[in-house]
């Protein structure tokens, strides 16, 4: 199987109308002689559950066994500045492929025009970027968070047939999939006057912050709210903490929606905490190498390949799925 970069895998994306045109003798320096290929990973780093398993199954999968020299750069404290620092050297080190998770989802253009010029092709993992331009990268994998957001947000009009006050916790501000959780929840809440909004703020994907702001929203509201929407599974685990804290019981006088599906959200679902989880896989390295393969063997690529996700409505659904769980 050849392994030789092409600029296919760009063109690919863009409208996957592609004109495989063979690298073989082209830039790129260092990278992937032979049969290893070397696989650039520009990551977030330390976030969660959620992300220590998917960059887990990245590093799985592009193992030196499976032919590959995977370079692993998180980010450090997720600033963006060194994810780019991390990219550039990528960049300049001509690697064969970079895999790229953006802790922010503008100011990307630079680096991946950069790549476009050395002709490294990219692949965005799980983060999309703003303003999102295919022709600049291969591919985008990762569930469909418009999609996974609607998923929560249909499983509370259906658990509130007469409404409900709610808040939402989201993720920080600036990253792409916060947009696109909102655009899920209101497409279908948006239109439901029997909800209303009582606020929404960051907590940045965290238990702790998540836990002192709903404290500060339940007392600013005279504990008067019936639904919780939480951007992720540790902010949802933080408000039913702070739910506790005012003597009130999550599951009865609040309910808790979260996204993403790890253990501990599950655990609480199992016991009543949280109500709904609606799951946002972070096991899809199998589907990212093939991508990777396709890329440098100038095969198409779809410019977004959406991976599958579950949702979990019941203690009993959270407790069947726990003994496999895998995150
Ligand atoms: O980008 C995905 C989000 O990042 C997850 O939902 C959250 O838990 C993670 O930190």
């Amino acid at each position: 199987m050849s392994r030789k970069r092409s600029v296919r895998a760009l063109a690919g994306a863009a409208g996957a109308v592609a004109v495989a045109l063979p690298l073989a003798a082209c830039g790129g320096g260092g990278g992937g002689g032979g049969d290893t290929v070397s696989v650039g990973f520009v990551a977030v780093g330390p976030e969660g559950a959620w992300r220590a398993a998917n960059e887990q199954d990245v590093r799985d999968t592009f193992t030196e066994d499976a032919g590959f020299d995977l370079r692993y750069a998180p980010a450090t404290n997720l600033d963006q500045q060194s994810q780019i620092s991390a990219f550039t050297s990528f960049v300049d080190e001509g690697v064969d492929i970079i895999l790229l998770s953006a802790t922010e989802a503008t100011g990307w253009e630079p680096s991946l025009q950069r790549a476009q010029e050395a002709e490294i092709p990219v692949i965005l993992v799980d983060r999309g970027i703003d303003p999102d331009d295919p022709s600049l990268y291969v591919t985008r994998i990762a569930p469909d968070n418009v999609e996974v957001a609607s998923s929560v947000a249909e499983w509370a009009v259906t658990e509130f047939p007469d409404g409900a006050n709610y808040f939402t916790l989201e993720g920080p501000a600036g990253v792409g999939v916060v947009n696109e959780r909102n655009s899920g929840w209101d497409s279908v809440i948006g239109s439901s006057p029997e909800f209303v909004k009582l606020g929404a703020q960051t907590a940045n994907w965290s238990a702790e912050e998540a836990k002192s702001v709903f404290e500060t929203v339940l007392r600013a509201n005279d504990n008067d709210i019936q639904l919780v929407f939480a951007q992720n599974d540790e902010m949802g685990l933080g408000a039913a903490l702070a739910i506790e804290e005012a003597g009130l019981t999550p599951g009865e006088d609040v309910k808790i929606a979260t996204i993403d599906g790890t253990r501990g959200a599950l655990e609480a679902l199992a016991d009543g905490r949280l109500t709904f989880v609606a799951e946002y896989n972070p096991l899809f390295g199998d589907t990212l190498q093939e991508a990777v393969d396709q890329a440098l063997n100038d095969e198409p690529v779809d410019s977004y390949i959406i991976v599958p996700s579950l949702t979990f409505d019941s203690p009993e659904s959270a407790a069947a799925a726990l003994p496999e769980r895998q995150f």
